[in-house]
């Protein structure tokens, strides 16, 4: 399926992205729900997916985690059962985030379906990061609020929520109806019908994950092992006095690793191409062998890449789930980095290389791309 997005994104970029909440009204004209509630509903019995259930009674509120046993116990409203990175897991749905690569893949995170029954939702909250959220069947009105700091309270351990607050948007979203939110605008989505939301969620590292992501990398690399030294250890009248000029030559140390452009962009490739949910990664069994995927690729089969590995570029080297990635083929490089699906046209001459062959074979054994079909 592919899904045509209605949205000036230009205009969309200098009046809301990252400054106000909006209402993209009919943003995907005829919306189709790529999955069922009962699909979705069977995804959060499976163990290797994080899902939730939320839900609420007079003013009390519970959360239990998947993986679920069985939904008998619910009953027909206040309930709300929520699905992280179902693009990891059911295919169909990674149709839903594509037109959102107008904005770049690094900034992108995953898709996360809820379907609530009426008076379901998970309460007023902020969050961190951008969120387009779609509306599939069913009615939902959704209410945002300014942004303001507002105190958190957790009216149960499993979470996060803000008071009431007074709404600048406060709306009945219906089938195709878009919800933009950017970071830190509390909000909150109470279902009207038995309804599908689909959030296309952001991701945008703190200067915190930063720090702690390229220490990391320090370690593993091991760099930095100059010390502090001091020929001219400068006088001082206090011996428990740690002079100016001495921090400054700490933090001069420190700041060098982090100013070395090209350290500084293998990990931040590296760092940044990590995907933050599990992958469904199933390697083919038996392996290919590299002739085998030269002949079907020749044959005009076309090669998938896994829902939601993250592929990014900089420069002349793409990094792959954390690992990085060279070859003297440029334009298949890029090919793998832009598409989403292969095949023996995009990848050109690279493919009589042994080498590159070797390459895509190691991807594929991984995993990460598959036959489509
Ligand atoms: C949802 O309930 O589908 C989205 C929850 C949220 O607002 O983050
Ligand atoms: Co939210």
């Amino acid at each position: 399926m592919e899904y045509h997005l209605e949205l000036n994104w230009p205009e969309f970029i200098q009046r809301y992205w990252q400054k106000r909440p909006v209402v993209l009204k009919r943003g995907f004209p005829n919306f189709v729900d790529p999955l069922s509630p009962d699909e979705l509903a069977g995804l959060a019995m499976e163990s290797e997916v994080d899902s939730r259930l939320v839900s609420h009674l007079d003013g009390a509120w519970q959360v239990s985690h998947g993986p679920f046993k069985s939904y008998d116990h619910l009953g027909e409203s206040n309930w709300s059962i929520l699905v992280q990175a179902v693009n990891h897991w059911h295919e169909p749905t990674a149709a839903l985030m594509r037109p959102f690569r107008m904005l770049p893949d690094w900034r992108v995170d995953d898709l996360m379906i809820s379907f609530s029954v009426p008076g379901g939702g998970v309460g007023p909250h902020i969050d961190q990061y951008d969120v387009f959220i779609i509306q599939g069947i069913g009615r939902r009105r959704w209410r945002v609020g300014e942004k303001a700091p507002m105190k958190q309270h957790c009216p149960h351990p499993d979470l996060l929520q803000v008071a009431p607050f007074s709404a600048i948007i406060d709306e009945e979203l219906e089938s195709g109806d878009i919800l933009y939110i950017p970071p830190g605008f509390p909000h909150e989505g109470y279902s009207l019908e038995n309804s599908m939301n689909y959030s296309v969620g952001f991701r945008a590292p703190s200067g915190r994950e930063l720090i702690s992501g390229f220490a990391d990398y320090v370690l593993q690399q091991e760099l930095g092992g100059q010390r502090y030294s001091d020929p001219d250890i400068p006088a001082r009248e206090h011996p428990a006095d740690i002079l100016p000029q001495e921090l400054e030559k700490a933090r001069a140390m420190m700041l060098a690793l982090i100013d070395d452009p090209q350290q500084f962009r293998a990990w931040f490739g590296e760092f940044i191409s990590q995907t933050r949910h599990e992958l469904d990664i199933a390697p083919p069994e038996p392996p290919y062998q590299p002739d085998e995927i030269y002949d079907a690729l020749r044959q005009g089969d076309t090669l998938n890449r896994l829902g939601g590995l993250r592929v990014l570029r900089i420069d002349e080297t793409i990094y792959i789930n954390g690992e990085k990635l060279d070859s003297p083929h440029r334009l298949a490089l890029f090919a793998l980095a832009e598409h989403l699906q292969l095949d023996a046209q995009k990848l050109g001459d690279a493919l009589e290389d042994p080498s590159f062959l070797a390459m895509l074979t190691e991807l594929i054994n991984s995993g990460y791309w598959y036959f489509a079909g």
